[in-house]
């Protein structure tokens, strides 16, 4: 029997219904390729409807986005909206609500893609960052005090608990052990500086460390990490990291792959619903002009069918998309691919066709 994804499609704010569009012509280019079907459905939520309505997430959109095996989703993000109304009440409460407790980040440079480190290549930059997702500083814990007046007192507390650290920690060793590659995982902390948080981040790494004696456990700091991103990227496997710190490594982590052209990233709940995003925003300078690079949205499909459990249609569009950057690109960024935004769509999707 053929199989059936249901799969809810949120374009978003700005160049992201441009670039979901590339993403969903891919998916159903791998659909018609592997002999699977999708049944899509379109969710408005964003700047504009948040304009029009007041309204970021309707209270029904949870129940319904939890009948669904997988969110699509473009970009958050609106210049006439106050930062943080559309980031809080669509994305951040979106991986709350549907406890998508995983931030998974592959940092891989295809061969073809420039990099902003010198002499390095391929070989050397190709780990995955595995990022809590639920909890830390982005929990909203703290508070204001007297705001607005000289004594002003602002709180912004992080939260980690036992259970949500070591469902993370989990989860990073069951990937390295999946990869099979260097098996080694880096925890990403601050135990010199942070000694309540990360005490609780590295007892607990270290004792479930005890159960893949197959997996080098490793730390450093997240200052040092940063450094070493730059100076030694191939050092890295797989890293495991807290929300805010996940949060800042992945974006020097997006550059070095290339940049937010190429850059993709999924919210995993492993019981649940997850969502797969291009990471690069809303980018509203570029909002209609078909210059965005749709690779990153294209990639975000890719990891997509990979959690659905569809390897080859996965391995399928992640060959396409090597082909369209060796043959065709000029370059990653917006603007400067010598294609447009449909175009390269076009050329990754007919890939995906010849297999
Ligand atoms: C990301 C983004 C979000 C985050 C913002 C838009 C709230 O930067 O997905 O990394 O901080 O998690
Ligand atoms: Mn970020």
């Amino acid at each position: 029997m053929t199989k059936t994804y249901k799969i809810a499609v949120i374009p978003g704010d700005g160049t992201g219904p441009e670039v979901v569009r590339e993403g969903v012509k891919v998916l159903q280019a791998a659909a018609a390729a592997e002999r699977f079907k999708l049944e899509l459905a379109e969710y408005d939520f964003g700047g504009e409807r948040y304009k029009r309505t007041g309204e970021t997430l309707p209270e029904s959109a949870i129940e319904e986005l939890r009948g669904f095996q997988a969110i699509f989703l473009g970009a958050i993000g609106h210049p006439d909206v106050k930062p943080g109304i559309l980031e809080k009440g669509i994305l951040l409460t979106l991986r709350f609500a549907l406890d998508q407790y995983i931030n998974l980040r592959p940092v891989k440079l295809y061969p073809g893609v420039e990099t902003p480190l010198k002499d390095k290549g391929p070989d050397d930059i190709d780990f995955v960052v595995v990022r809590e997702n639920t909890e830390g500083l982005y929990a909203g814990a703290g508070g204001v005090l007297r705001r607005g007046t000289p004594d002003e007192v602002a709180i912004q507390e992080s939260i980690n608990t036992r259970k949500g650290v070591e469902r993370c920690v989990r989860y990073a060793f069951e990937l390295c052990r999946k990869r099979n590659k260097a098996k080694k995982l880096t925890l990403c902390g601050k135990t010199n500086v942070l000694t309540y948080a990360f005490d609780l981040w590295e007892r607990t790494f270290n004792e479930v460390a005890r159960e893949y004696p197959d997996i080098a456990p490793d730390y450093a700091h997240v200052d040092a990490i940063c450094m070493w991103m730059v100076k030694n990227p191939e050092w890295f496997d797989v890293i495991v990291t807290d929300n805010m710190f996940g949060d800042i490594i992945t974006d020097l982590g997006a550059i070095i792959q290339g940049g937010l052209g190429i850059a993709a990233g999924g919210n995993i709940n492993p019981q649940g619903t997850s969502m797969f995003e291009p990471i690069g925003g809303s980018a509203p300078k570029y909002t209609g002009l078909g210059v965005i690079n749709p690779l990153a949205a294209i990639m975000a499909v890719q990891m997509m069918l990979d959690h659905l459990g569809e390897q080859s249609a996965a391995e399928r569009v992640e060959r396409a998309v090597v082909k369209v950057i060796t043959r065709h690109l000029k370059s990653m960024a917006a603007g400067r691919m010598g294609y447009s935004t449909s175009e390269v769509g076009d050329l990754v999707a007919g890939y995906v066709a010849e297999g």
